[in-house]
């Protein structure tokens, strides 16, 4: 028997003004992207930015459906969006914020599982780590990559073996 173990480094902040401007910028338009949110059923507002390489930030909000399941996570709207529009740019970094009883939440809420495995393999993909920021009102959250968020992840090289 071998016992691993898999680490997840958390950096936390306080306050916006702890980041530099770039990433300053970037968490803003996440929390922006909120107010774009359709989800009259759970009237949770999920506001995601993206930073790609190329310097161009694409915003995404959750979308929801009378038919619930057809809905889709903020994250996912924003990474598929970067996706097709630039296929072969990488992602630098990933902001999300949440927006609830009209105010944004105290402490960070991390993506759901789906889409920690969507932004995953963008990561493969491209073969560069994906920062992400999840903003809190009260804290502030960085992780340097999504692997971190995903351990023992399901690898599309697993579909060969
Ligand atoms: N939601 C997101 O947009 N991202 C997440 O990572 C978790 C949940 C959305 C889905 C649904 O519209 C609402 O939040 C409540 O679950």
């Amino acid at each position: 028997m071998k016992k691993t173990q898999h680490i997840t480094t958390v950096l936390e902040y306080t306050s916006i003004e702890e980041f530099d401007s770039i990433n300053q910028k970037l968490i803003s338009k996440a929390k922006e992207a909120t107010q774009s949110s359709y989800s009259p059923y759970s009237k949770f507002k999920v506001g995601a930015a993206i930073l790609l390489e190329n310097g161009e930030i694409i915003q995404g909000s959750n979308q929801e459906n009378s038919a619930y399941p057809s809905g889709l996570c903020a994250e996912r709207v924003a990474m598929f969006y970067a996706n097709s529009k630039y296929p072969d740019v990488p992602v630098k970094s990933i902001a999300i914020a949440c927006f609830n009883n009209g105010q944004f939440l105290d402490r960070p809420i991390p993506p759901c599982g789906s889409c920690r495995q969507v932004l995953l393999e963008t990561e493969e993909r491209h073969n560069t780590p994906m920062r992400v920021f999840l903003y809190g009102q009260k804290q502030i959250f960085e992780i340097e990559n999504i692997k971190q968020l995903l351990p023992l992840y399901f690898e599309k090289d697993m579909l060969d073996e």
